[in-house]
């Protein structure tokens, strides 16, 4: 059966931040804006989501019970706001990046911030998914070359209870097919679609 989409109400706009979310967000809004000005070699595929709007959903999942348990994964974690936010709300949780240079940066802002998440350089993408050279056949925004990390974090697919991903417009069904096919059943996972804000699927 394919995952089931929960509705997000649009009002969670209207939901608080903590005084630690909105100084996280703050601070890594200047880190990046100042690590883009700074370094030479843009890097297409990093485009930073909506932390508000991020934040918010974490709340209301929260809210509503929605987790079976407190793993967090973000599948391309640019600077790593999302599993900062998530820490920052005691999950256990990590940011899987394939440029090497956000890593870094990610590592340096978590310590920094006395959080808990930890960010690895390599690709989310398991190599054992049959059907991985169909899935990504018109998706250019993920690389599906690299070497997966799960050996180095320690942790399988199936360990986690919630993934974050902000897909490229019309990647959206990658992200799902990885995790249709390698995620625990009653896992969520929460993609940022711009202009259409928040979207959270179930597995089932
Ligand atoms: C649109 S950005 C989103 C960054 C961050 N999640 C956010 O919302 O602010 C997507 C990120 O995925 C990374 N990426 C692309 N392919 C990847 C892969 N196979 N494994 C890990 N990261 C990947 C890119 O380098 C980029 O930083």
């Amino acid at each position: 059966m394919s995952p089931q989409p929960i509705r997000i109400p649009s009002d969670i706009k209207n939901l608080p931040h903590s005084a630690s979310a909105s100084h996280l967000i703050d601070v890594s809004n200047e880190r990046i804006e100042a690590f883009m000005l700074s370094d030479d070699r843009v890097i297409e595929n990093f485009v930073p989501c909506d932390f508000h709007l991020l934040d918010q959903a974490l709340s209301w999942i929260e809210q509503n019970h929605l987790l079976t348990g407190r793993r967090f994964c973000e599948f391309g974690s640019g600077f790593g706001v999302a599993a900062m936010l998530a820490a920052a709300r005691g999950m256990e949780s990590v940011g899987i990046e394939i440029e090497s240079s956000l890593v870094d940066q990610a590592n340096r802002l978590s310590e920094e911030l006395g959080l808990s998440s930890k960010f690895y350089c390599g690709s989310f993408v398991p190599h054992d998914i049959s059907e991985i050279i169909e899935i990504s056949r018109d998706v250019e925004h993920v690389d599906t070359s690299e070497s997966e990390v799960y050996q180095e974090i320690g942790l399988e697919l199936d360990d986690f209870d919630l993934f974050f991903a902000f897909p490229w417009p019309g990647e959206e069904h990658f992200f799902e097919s990885v995790f249709a096919a390698g995620a625990a059943v009653n896992s969520l996972l929460l993609t940022y679609r711009g202009r259409n804000g928040m979207h959270l699927l179930r597995k089932t």
